[in-house]
């Protein structure tokens, strides 16, 4: 069976360059990996994180919704910007709505892709593994891939389009990581 890959990205804005990454693993797995389906899930319309929205009944709507997404995927790849040195708010917000009650996130493998300023996004990566620990999350450890936004060339079109054929190609090797320890994951159940 297709190994379906939720894709996460902690930028709402419209020209993400980390929602560029994760357009792009979508392409690749399209293109030439067909045991892998990228599936985009939107966390922009969630809440903010206040354990008063919960009731004894479970969670408000788009809550229940993105946590039946999670549930269903069978790994993850995060897009996950820097904001300052950490992961973007939007992300852990939705990191912390499905580890409420029952944890969603618990045993599934994950990656991640970032992009940002010097360090590509490299800090907020490190702080995302850090999170995974307590959730369970199995991360694969290579190839890492951080992408800094703002050199030359340009690596990504005003659209937040990925332009740089190098670095499709590094996203093909992570997504092949990735489908390479999910497969290892499952054959231990
Ligand atoms: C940033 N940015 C940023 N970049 C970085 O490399 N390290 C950092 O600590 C920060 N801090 C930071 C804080 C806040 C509040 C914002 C809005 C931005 C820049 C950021 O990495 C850059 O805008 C990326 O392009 C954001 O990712 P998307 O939106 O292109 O996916």
């Amino acid at each position: 069976p297709v190994i379906r890959v939720a894709a996460i990205c902690g930028s709402l804005r419209k020209a993400s360059y980390n929602g560029g990454l994760l357009r792009a693993a979508a392409e690749v797995c399209e293109e030439s990996i067909p045991g892998l389906r990228v599936e985009h899930v939107d966390i922009s319309g969630l809440p903010l994180l206040n354990t008063d929205l919960e009731t004894d009944g479970g969670f408000p709507p788009a809550v229940e919704a993105f946590r039946d997404k999670i549930r269903q995927a069978d790994c993850f790849l995060f897009g996950s910007p820097e904001y300052n040195y950490s992961i973007a708010t939007p992300l852990k917000n939705a990191l912390d709505w499905a580890s409420r009650g029952k944890n969603c996130w618990a045993d599934k493998p994950a990656a991640i892709v970032s992009s940002g300023g010097g360090f590509g996004g490299g800090r907020s990566q490190y702080h995302l593994r850090q999170v995974g620990v307590f959730l369970d999350l199995h991360f694969i450890n290579k190839p890492e891939l951080f992408i800094k936004a703002f050199e030359q060339p340009p690596k990504f079109d005003s659209n937040g389009n990925l332009i740089d054929v190098e670095i499709r190609e590094r996203i093909k090797q992570v997504l092949l990581s990735l489908q390479a320890f999910t497969l290892r994951l499952q054959k231990k159940d």
